[in-house]
């Protein structure tokens, strides 16, 4: 069996839901017929209404949860609202989030868990700093990332399980990580992975962090790259079409 690819596009604070709208129809009108590579598009909440008018076609994701079911909880998003929106996957632990958020690994780990026991799929972001990698605690550092993600989970049922390898330095900069890093440190995460009891989950791995057109081919085609997770060159309905076809 071919193993399916993911390209999830990962929109953060563009689009408001007219651009979305926009986006959503053209990339619709283009032929998205099956070549084993599955579309999620993640816009911001504001969209949420248009997963339902497009999700024949495309998947969708939402780029953060609670890890509480506290009603009274203001300016926070449910995983049953997002489920009631035909919401397929959610992105935890996005590196700003990390970084300008206060996203901790401990809370990562409680959004894991409530999304891991609902009917959605987690996108477990990870990835080092520049001064990590420059002080060589790569290793280290997604050691803890997925074990702490991981640790509240109850594997009780199999299920699918993204993880997104995005180096915080390959971010937005135009400068992905070389192929022998990303093969590394995909083998790495694949090993980390292999150790942590997870009831034979589904699990796959993507790489985020400056994928374009030009690189897409290249990246795609390192062992245990399942897909990509694309912030700026999904904004654009050419060049994210053009990546989803080389997959
Ligand atoms: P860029 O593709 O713009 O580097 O962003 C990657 C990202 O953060 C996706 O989550």
């Amino acid at each position: 069996m071919i193993r399916k690819k993911i390209c999830v596009a990962n929109w953060k604070m563009n689009k408001n839901f007219v651009e979305s709208n926009d986006f959503l129809k053209k990339i619709t009108q283009k032929d998205l017929s099956p070549n084993s590579c599955e579309l999620v598009i993640c816009p911001s909440y504001d969209s949420l209404f248009l997963f339902d008018r497009f999700n024949s076609q495309l998947s969708f994701g939402a780029q953060d949860v609670s890890y509480l079911n506290n009603p009274s909880l203001t300016g926070e998003i449910s995983v049953d609202m997002l489920t009631s929106h035909n919401c397929k996957y959610v992105i935890i632990g996005h590196s700003e989030r990390r970084e300008l958020l206060n996203e901790t690994n401990e809370s990562v780990s409680l959004k894991m868990k409530e999304v891991y026991n609902s009917e959605m799929i987690p996108i477990l972001c990870i990835g080092e700093t520049l001064d990590e990698k420059l002080a060589k605690l790569t290793d280290e550092i997604l050691d803890k990332q997925i074990k702490k993600a991981f640790s509240k989970i109850d594997f009780k049922s199999q299920k699918d399980i993204l993880i997104a390898y995005e180096p915080v330095w390959a971010i937005g900069t135009g400068q992905a990580a070389g192929y022998n890093e990303i093969k590394q440190n995909m083998k790495l995460i694949k090993k980390i992975i292999n150790n942590i009891y997870t009831n034979n989950c589904n699990i796959y791995l993507l790489y985020g962090g400056s994928v374009n057109e030009n690189n897409a081919s290249q990246i795609i085609n390192i062992d245990n790259v399942d897909g990509f997770l694309i912030g700026s060159a999904s904004l654009k309905v050419d060049s994210f079409y053009k990546i989803f076809k080389q997959l």
